[in-house]
Parts: structure tokens; C-alpha cells; sequence
């Protein structure tokens, strides 16, 4: 049985990436800083299969250790890692609060690192040919009011995952990113109106992104069937040309 490993698995994508890969048989070991009633049924319906902690991703002291031994890594064998917890602090370029900055920072940009470099090395010792997937966002590639902090953050994970399927592509390891607009879940709770139709209205097909689009793309980048996609960046926004 394939284990999954998922960040941010409370609510919003995370949530619905944890109900798919359990629907699908697989394990899910994932974390987060609360639980929210609609995890606490999953682990109520899959106690052999879903592992939930409870774990602060921000605190990047020592983060590698406290991460492995939290979730036993030692004697578990990861064979996918979906790097999807993330925060929004969004602001004018004049406005930015360096703390709020440096925490979303740490959040977005150090803490995933930080998780993948663990996370390969569970694959090396494990001899695993092991697929990652990190999540970025239309604002990384274009131009939105407030957005230019959440932006730069993904932008950086992009490179990252990149790099990784440059260095471990030899393993046969894998690592793509997909770029999502704007979900009908999560996140969009904090954007405005103005912003959503703004969105809606540039995209070729007039839409927003349903969770569901994501997720069956995310499947597909974690199955054999993309086994020679790697170091790419996959675009899900119905169309921003
Ligand atoms: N929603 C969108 O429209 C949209 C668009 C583009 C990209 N994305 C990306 O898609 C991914 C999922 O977004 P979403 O909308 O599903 O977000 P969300 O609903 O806000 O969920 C974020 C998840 O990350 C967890 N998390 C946040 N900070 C954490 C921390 N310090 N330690 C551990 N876990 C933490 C949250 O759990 P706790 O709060 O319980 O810790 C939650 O489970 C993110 O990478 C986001 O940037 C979303």
C-alpha cells in the first residue's frame, strides 16, 4: 500500500487531496495546526490509513527532526509528497509588514524546503522512487493588486521543485508544481468580489477553478502514468492566456 504524505490536510485542497488518495486505498499521513470537524470524521472512517498530527509548519527550529520523529519517519516509507499548506498575507508593496512577511515566508517558502529535504531522504533510504508535488499559483506568473507577496513565495517553490527534479531525477525520483488559479474552496474565502470576477472574466473559459480539476490533476502527476513528466509546472486556471 503507497503512502501519501500531505501538509495541510484540515480543510480547503488538503482536505479533499486526504478524502481522494483514502477513496483510492491508499495510506494518508498528513498535518496541521487544528483539526477540523470534517478530518476528525475521516480518522473516525479510516483509522488504519489516515495518520493526522498536529504540527505548526511555521516553527522551522529544528523543523526536519521534530517532523520525522512527530510522524515516526523512520520506520515509514513515503511514496508521495503533496506540499500544499500554505498561508495568504496579501497587502500594497507600500503597506508590507515585514513580521506578516517573514511569517508567510517561513510558511510558504523555508518550511517546504525544509519538509522536502526530509522527505528525500526517506526516498534514498528507502530506495524509493519518490514523486512530489507542490502547489503554486496563478500569482506567480501574473500581475494582481495585494498579491505580489503571495506571489514571489510561490514563485520560489516553483524553482525549487524544479531543481529537485533536476538533482534527483538520477533516482528516478519526481517533482512537478501545479499553478492554480482561483478555487471555488479554500483560500478564495479571504479574496474580494472585485478580484473574483476579475479572474473569472480573463479566463477564456469565464470561470473559477472547481477543487475537483485539481485534484484529478494532482492524481495524475502522482500515478505511473505521468512517469515522464518531472521539473514541470502544470497551469489549471481555465484558461489565463
Ligand atoms: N484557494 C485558492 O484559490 C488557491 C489558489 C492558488 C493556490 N492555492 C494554494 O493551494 C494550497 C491550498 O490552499 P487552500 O485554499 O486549500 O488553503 P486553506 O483552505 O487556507 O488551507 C491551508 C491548509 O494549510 C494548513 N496550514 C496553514 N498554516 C500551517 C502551519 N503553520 N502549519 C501546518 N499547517 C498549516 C491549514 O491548516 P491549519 O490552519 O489547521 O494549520 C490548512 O489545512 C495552498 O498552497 C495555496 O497557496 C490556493
Amino acid at each position: 500500500m503507497k503512502t501519501v504524505f500531505i501538509t495541510g490536510i484540515s480543510r480547503g485542497l488538503g482536505l479533499k487531496l486526504t478524502e481522494h488518495y483514502l477513496r483510492m486505498g491508499y495510506r494518508v499521513i498528513g498535518v496541521s495546526r487544528t483539526c477540523s470537524r470534517q478530518l476528525a470524521d475521516l480518522i473516525e472512517q479510516y483509522p488504519e490509513r489516515l495518520v493526522w498530527k498536529q504540527f505548526d509548519l511555521g516553527n522551522i527550529d529544528d523543523l526536519d527532526t521534530r517532523l520525522e520523529e512527530t510522524l515516526s519517519l523512520a520506520s515509514e516509507k513515503i511514496d508521495i509528497f503533496i506540499d500544499n499548506a500554505a498561508i495568504l498575507y496579501k497587502d500594497l508593496i507600500h503597506r508590507i509588514k515585514g513580521e506578516e512577511l517573514a511569517k508567510m515566508v517561513a510558511i510558504n517558502v523555508t518550511s517546504p524546503m525544509i519538509v522536502t529535504k526530509m522527505v528525500l531522504n526517506n526516498f534514498m533510504r528507502n530506495k524509493t522512487k519518490g514523486i512530489i508535488v507542490h502547489i503554486s499559483s496563478i500569482c506567480a506568473h501574473r500581475s494582481f493588486y495585494g498579491l505580489s507577496m503571495i506571489g514571489a513565495t510561490k514563485a520560489a517553490i516553483e524553482t525549487f521543485s524544479q531543481d529537485t527534479a533536476y538533482e534527483y531525477g538520477r533516482f528516478g525520483i519526481r517533482s512537478n508544481t501545479v499553478v492554480i488559479g482561483l478555487m471555488e474552496i479554500g483560500m478564495k474565502e479571504t479574496v474580494n468580489e472585485r478580484l473574483t470576477e476579475q479572474l473569472k472574466s480573463i479566463s477564456a473559459l469565464r470561470r473559477l477553478i472547481d477543487a475537483d480539476s485539481v485534484v484529478n490533476t494532482i492524481d495524475y502527476l502522482t500515478s505511473d502514468k505521468s512517469h515522464c513528466i518531472t521539473g514541470e509546472n502544470i497551469h489549471i486556471n481555465a484558461g489565463i492566456l
